[in-house]
């Protein structure tokens, strides 16, 4: 496996591979690597001949109260298991090179972002992609995979490649998740044992409104409710909890398939996201 620390050395690289006739995938990546990374890995390397990871805790997606200090680093371990999981390059670039001290160029999705996490944390979905773009003008994938876990993220990158032309199609693979159901995070590291115990609720809550659904329950609110309740038994505080279309992003008082029922709830001061499919 090629470590690649710099976005000129990555063009270099891409360009050779692809001048070999290889496909790229490209899987980007915060690091603290779990199965639910390593299962993107897998469906990277079935469709390329390439599979880059790139680590990057990347500072613009977090808010000035948020936990990027604190997010989960691991860089040996995630090295380890990128090698183990037959990653060909590892594109880990420091914060420095990433973004100059006078970066003044964003990219700015104006529509999907709006609503859920994007009302939740200002400025986040900016952050996202416009690092997702740097890492597609680095690697120039083929094929690039993300985790239906963070479903708004996957949407927002898939406008953002139709609007800007990026010659990448976009995967999005299912959420792996523990034996008691909890989505793998990298913040999951960051659990107390308490909060650990307490964060199943998140993805019971999920699945008790989606039974609800199941047996004709169309009003948004009520399942909303189903999810607030589940979360507030079990003593996590909800961030927010919303059942929208699942193209648009957009709620509606009466629910029509296909729809996302997606929440997120703070277990101790740790916040975590799930979502589940309305059909
Ligand atoms: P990160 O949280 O590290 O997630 C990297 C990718 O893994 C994302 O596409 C995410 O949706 C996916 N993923 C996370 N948990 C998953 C799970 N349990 N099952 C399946 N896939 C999962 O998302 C980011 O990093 C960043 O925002 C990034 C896109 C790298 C931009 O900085």
């Amino acid at each position: 496996m090629t470590l690649i620390e710099s976005a000129r050395d990555m063009q270099g690289q891409a360009q050779a591979w692809r001048r070999a006739g290889r496909r790229i995938a490209l899987v980007p990546t915060m690091g603290a690597l779990h199965d639910g990374h390593l299962s993107l890995v897998r469906i990277a390397r079935a469709e390329a001949d390439i599979t880059v990871v790139s680590l990057f805790v990347n500072p613009t997606q977090f808010g000035p109260a948020e936990d990027f200090a604190a997010y989960p680093r691991d860089s040996d371990g995630d090295r380890r298991l990128c090698e183990a999981a037959g990653v060909d390059a590892l594109y880990h670039p420091a914060a420095a090179a990433m973004y100059a001290e006078d970066f003044s160029t964003w990219v700015n999705e104006e529509s999907l972002s709006r609503d859920l996490c994007g009302a939740s944390r200002p400025g986040h979905f900016r952050g996202v992609t416009t690092v997702v773009a740097k890492l597609f003008n680095a690697v120039g994938p083929d094929v690039a995979v993300f985790g239906q876990k963070d479903a708004q993220q996957a949407l927002v990158i898939e406008r953002m490649v139709r609007d800007l032309d990026y010659p990448v199609r976009v995967i999005v693979a299912p959420t792996v998740r523990e034996a008691d159901g909890l989505a793998m995070s990298s913040r999951n590291r960051r659990l107390s044992a308490e909060a650990r115990q307490q964060a199943p609720a998140l993805y019971r809550g999920l699945c008790r409104a989606r039974e609800a659904f199941e047996n004709g329950e169309r009003r948004a609110a009520a399942l909303e409710a189903v999810v607030a309740a589940e979360l507030r038994a079990a003593g996590a505080r909800l961030d927010y909890v919303t059942v929208v279309s699942r193209r648009t992003l957009r709620r509606g008082e009466t629910v029509v398939a296909p729809a996302l029922v997606a929440a997120a709830a703070f277990l101790g001061d740790v916040r975590l996201i799930d979502n589940l499919f309305l059909d």
